[in-house]
């Protein structure tokens, strides 16, 4: 709505406006424009404002007004009205955009030989949000999963397969896991150890075959296991392409790279300067290549298959340094510039107190989130529904929705920035800011609609709370908007609990059943909280 305000009222005025959301009892939007021109028309801003107020007709507005040089906007009824009726008509489609550009975005890409662990789910999550983001405003966008396969740790975690002389096909990823930490515990006593690590990774970049075949086993399993999550996750990535995936290409790289003298000579190993930032190594003096060799095959892959307009990396703020040396050697080889790309650096996660936290040592496991999540999501259902209304297949079902809705949730209301704490009073609960809470309002919607069914929606006049929740779905789309611009799923999540709050209170106040148009203003909250929700990749169960 605010894009649309904008335009209408750039070409009335004959100049470009911006508005803002306006504070309590300034009206819905305002305009700052008077302000801006001040200097130019040597006028104040009253006067100025005065005089943009009149040429404004647009009936869009029931009301313009200024107020210490502002122009506040009031949204007349009308105009509200007919959005609603449109909300109603274009249901799931309303707000979708046509941007028609292409988008990468690199996300998950967990590390093989290791469990799924809970840093990479805020990549997943916030990466697949993302992405459904993107595409509802019209980009093409294209997911891919950088898994971490290849690299020093695979030449570490061979060396101790076979000096433990184990038989790799049937180790489980815990063991696989336990192997690499018995390694950089022996490593820690002998330094040669380190040595044994780097040399079976270069035995397996020359193609050894012994060394091959090993890696490929594991890579094998842990593929099966990153798969079973995301599907529980419900998360689909259009392409896993991991490090190795880039190895043929690793040469053409580091040649480029010496032709344009990006990269130079020093102590038998490859570096790139900058004159911002430490040097990054794209050749080791033993000849292996580095992590960011691989990505910068990976970009250079991206551009001549995909031709992307932007590229996204959601990944821990932990790599920002390997980040900005990336994009500023994608410039410095004249790939693209480095405009055209954006790390979404989350914040860690870490857990208050409890069970996590000791058991195993540093790493969370997902799986055990997930399962715990489960359980207590289990939980609330028994207490919100009685066992005669469902049957134990359908409790475990809704569990597994609200649980894993509730995680996402409570990792996506947050800005990317900033750590996730990990408390699960807050994170599964029916009350507050929370992904339950938000399904709960949803499945309320939808249960006042199916008891309403057949009796036709009609929009009359609007009471207080009504125009309120009306104007809020009006600006779903410049929310997803902002979403967008600012790769912050949050703003969503912000706008999704609003919006809820708002339902929820009207909903005690007011009977709905039987008057038409608080039928309609209920089904289009539904319609647009439910795709508020799957922007950020939760489901709704069909009870609750
Ligand atoms: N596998 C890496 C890790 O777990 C993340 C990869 C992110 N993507 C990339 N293009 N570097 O730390």
């Amino acid at each position: 709505m605010k894009k649309r305000l904008e335009k209408i009222l750039t070409k009335e005025l004959g100049r470009e406006i911006r508005l803002e959301r306006s504070m309590e009892g300034c009206g819905d939007y305002s305009s700052n424009i008077a302000f801006i021109l001040t200097k130019e028309k040597k006028k104040n801003p009253n006067e100025i404002a005065e005089e943009l107020k009149v040429k404004i007709k647009s009936d869009i507005f029931s009301k313009v007004e200024t107020k210490n040089g502002f122009l506040n906007f009031f949204i007349s009824e009308d105009f509200l009205k007919k959005e609603l009726s449109l909300i109603l008509e274009k249901e799931k489609e309303y707000g979708r955009g046509k941007i028609g550009k292409r988008v990468v975005i690199d996300y998950s890409s967990p590390n093989i030989a290791k469990s799924f662990g809970i840093g990479h789910l805020r990549s997943t999550i916030i990466g697949q949000s993302l992405y459904n983001i993107y595409q509802f405003l019209g980009w093409d966008a294209i997911g891919i999963n950088h898994l971490g396969d290849w690299g020093t740790q695979y030449g570490k975690l061979l060396y101790q397969i076979k000096k433990e002389k184990k038989d790799p096909k049937k180790l489980s990823i815990k063991e696989l896991e336990e192997l690499y930490v018995r390694f950089h515990k022996e490593a820690e006593e002998d330094e040669k150890i380190e040595e044994e690590g780097r040399r079976w990774f270069a035995k397996l970049e020359k193609g050894d075959k012994e060394a091959r075949e090993i890696w490929k086993i594991c890579r094998e399993k842990s593929l099966e296991e990153f798969d079973e999550i995301y599907d529980e996750l419900g998360v689909k990535i259009d392409y896993t392409t991991g490090e190795s995936f880039y190895e043929e290409k690793l040469t053409d790289i580091i040649e480029e790279a010496k032709k344009k003298k990006v990269a130079k000579e020093s102590k038998g190993a490859f570096i790139i300067d900058f004159d911002e930032m430490p040097p990054a190594m794209i050749l080791k003096s033993d000849k292996s290549t580095t992590y960011l060799t691989r990505d910068l095959a990976a970009v250079k892959y991206r551009i001549n298959k995909f031709s992307p307009d932007f590229f996204i990396y959601e990944i821990g703020v932990d790599q920002t340094l390997h980040m900005k040396q990336l994009f500023a050697t994608v410039e410095k080889m004249g790939w693209a510039s480095k405009d055209k790309f954006f790390h979404v650096g989350h914040g860690m996660f870490r857990l208050k107190e409890g069970k996590f936290s000791t058991r195993r040592g540093r790493t969370i496991h997902l799986r055990e989130v997930l399962s715990l999540a489960k359980e207590k999501a289990k939980k609330i259902i028994e207490e919100s529904l009685s066992s005669k209304d469902i049957s134990l297949t359908e409790k475990e079902e809704i569990a597994k929705i609200v649980g894993i809705g509730a995680i996402k949730y409570n990792d996506l209301k947050r800005h990317y920035k900033r750590d996730v704490v990990f408390d699960w009073e807050r994170v599964i609960t029916l009350k507050g800011d929370s992904g339950p809470y938000l399904q709960y309002t949803c499945v309320r919607c939808k249960s006042i609609l199916e008891k309403a069914k057949g009796s036709d929606t009609e929009i009359g006049n609007l009471n207080k709370e009504e125009r309120e929740i009306v104007k809020r779905l009006t600006q779903f789309r410049e929310t997803v908007d902002a979403a967008a611009d600012s790769f912050s799923p949050n703003i969503i999540a912000e706008y999704a609990f609003k919006l809820a709050k708002e339902f929820n209170y009207f909903y005690d106040k007011y009977p709905i059943l039987g008057d038409k148009k608080k039928v309609a203003i209920t089904k289009g909250t539904y319609i647009i909280l439910k795709k508020a929700l799957f922007l950020l990749t939760i489901e709704v169960p069909k009870k609750m």
